[in-house]
């Protein structure tokens, strides 16, 4: 297997492993992670935000790349530790959990992010000052590719409103509550860099309220290129210009506040490629669709978020270019792609859509009783197996036949 995987590799992946395959490049993550590590330097940390793609594989080998990791869920936080990263390298983001939750996060000693007043009530009648913790906030600030990915505005369920601190300080003054730890995330798929200098901004107000302050957290949401030409956040850029605000504000003078990522597609969405293989090809008046052994129940950002992925036909790649919209096969509408200029595509043919590792197969389902796909991973020139392709058991396992 080369270092980088090309058309004709991945068309020989297809053929090994069947389709619908995901399939993920261990060095594209490394590239990823270095990228952000030279930018920034070693005191930034970045916590891979790991909803995007969970599997242990991937948990392991970011892990050993040196980065943290950002979680979602409780079972994230037991996915991170099965995965062998140490609590202090686990940060739990809450958003609407229940406070039982944050209990179990506490007794397994990771990192807290607390998003309520309710929450952070129930913190401190427990915990007092026993267990430094994080708030997440609500910058007011719109950002991101689109609404449903945007989390910080005015309207947002995330974080507790930065227009609430007073509320929060009454709260942390009656427990003593010792808060290390301001966040925001505002969204994903941000391109614009002063985003992330407005949110500092915002919180740089409140900084000299909380007196045991360690970090600054900033989330995620670098964006990443799906074609090409298309914008990408600025690393480089972003690193030199957030650096900057933290040396000139007056607020974090004196203060050593460390700054922290979450950082989740930019990390992961390049690496990942889905092959699909093609079921039908049906001519209408208007339209040539290309119907593919897969759909939104494997792949639901183009019909989630109108996100655009590249496809190429492997099979063929020097036949001549038609324009076909890509279908699925599920019993609903899901169209991956209008008018998209392909090789000529013919029945059996495989078809790659790139971008896909951040939020593809973590965010698929049995939808129609069809089978989640399998994945692998290519590294050190093997590709490895991670996830065996679903059977038919898989559909009934936790079922209870009552008739
Ligand atoms: N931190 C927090 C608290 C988050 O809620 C998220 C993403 C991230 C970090 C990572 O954001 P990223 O770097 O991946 O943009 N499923 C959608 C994206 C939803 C993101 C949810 N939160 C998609 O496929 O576009």
């Amino acid at each position: 297997m080369p270092q980088q995987l090309t058309p004709t590799n991945l068309n020989q992946l297809a053929k090994e492993f069947g389709t619908p395959l995901y399939v993920y490049d261990a060095d594209k993550i490394k590239v990823q992670y270095r990228k952000l590590t030279s930018a920034f330097g070693l005191d930034t940390v970045f916590f891979y935000a790991c909803k995007a793609l969970t599997n242990i594989n991937i948990l392991k080998y970011i892990r050993s790349l040196g980065a943290n990791i950002d979680c979602s869920s409780i079972n994230e936080v037991r996915l991170a530790l099965y995965a062998g990263f140490t609590p202090n390298r686990i940060l739990y983001t809450s958003n609407g959990i229940s406070f039982s939750e944050i209990e179990e996060a506490h007794d397994l000693g990771v990192i807290i992010n607390i998003d309520s007043l309710s929450n952070l009530e129930k913190f401190g009648m427990k915990y007092g000052h026993s267990y430094p913790v994080g708030l997440r906030l609500r910058p007011n600030i719109m950002a991101g590719g689109n609404l449903k990915i945007s989390t910080g505005h005015d309207k947002s369920k995330f974080g507790i409103p930065v227009d609430q601190t007073g509320q929060i300080l009454e709260v942390v003054d009656k427990y003593h509550i010792l808060v290390n730890d301001l966040h925001i995330h505002t969204g994903s798929e941000i391109t614009d860099v002063s985003v992330f200098l407005k949110g500092i901004a915002v919180l740089f107000e409140i900084v000299p309220l909380f007196k045991h302050l360690k970090f600054i957290d900033l989330g995620g949401g670098f964006k990443v290129p799906y074609k090409e030409g298309d914008t990408e956040t600025d690393i480089p850029l972003l690193a030199a210009k957030v650096k900057e605000a933290f040396a000139n504000s007056p607020s974090a003078a004196g203060r050593n506040l460390q700054i922290w990522f979450e950082p989740g597609k930019f990390l992961v969405s390049e690496c990942g490629y889905f092959i699909t293989e093609v079921n039908v090809i049906k001519e209408t008046s208007s339209t040539t669709f290309v119907s593919v052994n897969s759909g939104f129940n494997h792949l639901i950002r183009p019909m989630f978020y109108d996100s655009y992925h590249r496809i190429e036909n492997i099979s063929n790649p020097d036949g001549a270019e038609k324009v076909y919209s890509v279908v699925g096969n599920i019993c609903e509408t899901d169209t991956f792609a209008w008018n998209r200029k392909l090789h000529q595509v013919r029945e059996g043919d495989h078809l790659v859509f790139y971008n896909a590792g951040a939020y593809g197969f973590e965010m698929s389902s049995n939808f129609n009783s069809r089978y989640k796909p399998a994945e692998v991973l290519v590294k050190d020139y093997q590709a490895l197996l991670i996830r065996k392709r679903d059977v038919f058991e898989d559909l009934l396992r936790n079922q209870i036949e009552v008739l």
